[in-house]
């Protein structure tokens, strides 16, 4: 059983995958709490729904990005959670944020990382003619959409795709990735050490991480 703190800014589609799997004891896991930087976030509603208790950290209270991450940080130290889960939290987390939490800050991404980092990665995949895309979780270093990778769904991009397409395919997939990732990590069958996943004999993970068996 793992304690997770959920990072939200908006939708919380992948927060709701992740509580529908903890009610169906495919992810052996409890939300401690949702956090929000964005008080009209969807996914609050969501989090409320399901008895999670709910936190707004709002950005336009804080002068800085660092006296933010700060107050997020002291926010979480004395919840001891296993793991702080971004789930569609679109803002930049600083180092005093990142080091204080070292290997416990998961976050994923619609696209096989390290390819297509930042946004729009649906449009760019089409305009590159990629055969292949997906979604990707990741232990979350300083720089965007990087870090060791703990797991990818893959999907074909498909002749007659458009990027709202992919994206919906994609999304379905990270719904399905997100609590497969985590309920490895709760089994012990993921480890992380030292910033860096291994499986449970031990062995580094791959650079791709764990791959999902949708195909
Ligand atoms: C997802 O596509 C996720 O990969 C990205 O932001 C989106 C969040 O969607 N980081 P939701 O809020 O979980 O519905």
């Amino acid at each position: 059983m793992i304690n997770l703190v959920v990072l939200i800014s908006g939708r919380g589609s992948n927060l709701q995958a992740l509580i529908q799997a903890i009610i169906n004891r495919t992810l052996d896991a409890s939300i401690l709490t949702v956090i929000s930087n964005r008080p009209d976030a969807m996914g609050l509603k969501l989090a409320e729904t399901a008895h999670i208790p709910t936190q707004v950290l709002n950005p336009a209270d804080y002068a800085t990005r660092e006296t933010y991450d700060i107050a997020l940080r002291d926010l979480l130290l004395p919840l001891q959670s296993d793991f702080i889960v971004l789930a569609g939290f679109m803002r930049i987390l600083s180092p005093v944020f990142i080091h204080s939490f070292a290997g416990k800050i998961l976050n994923i991404h619609p696209s096989l990382l390290p390819h297509y980092p930042g946004l729009q990665t649906h449009e760019r995949v089409l305009q590159n003619r990629e055969l292949s895309h997906g979604a990707t979780v990741h232990l979350v270093d300083e720089h965007l959409d990087s870090g060791p990778i703990l797991g990818q769904a893959k999907l074909s991009v498909l002749a007659n795709d458009t990027a709202s397409l992919l994206q919906q395919r994609v999304l379905q997939l990270e719904h399905q990735l997100y609590p497969y990732i985590l309920q490895l990590l709760a089994k012990g069958d993921i480890v992380i050490k030292a910033g860096q996943p291994y499986t449970r004999d031990g062995h580094k993970l791959s650079p791709q991480g764990l791959h999902y068996p949708n195909r």
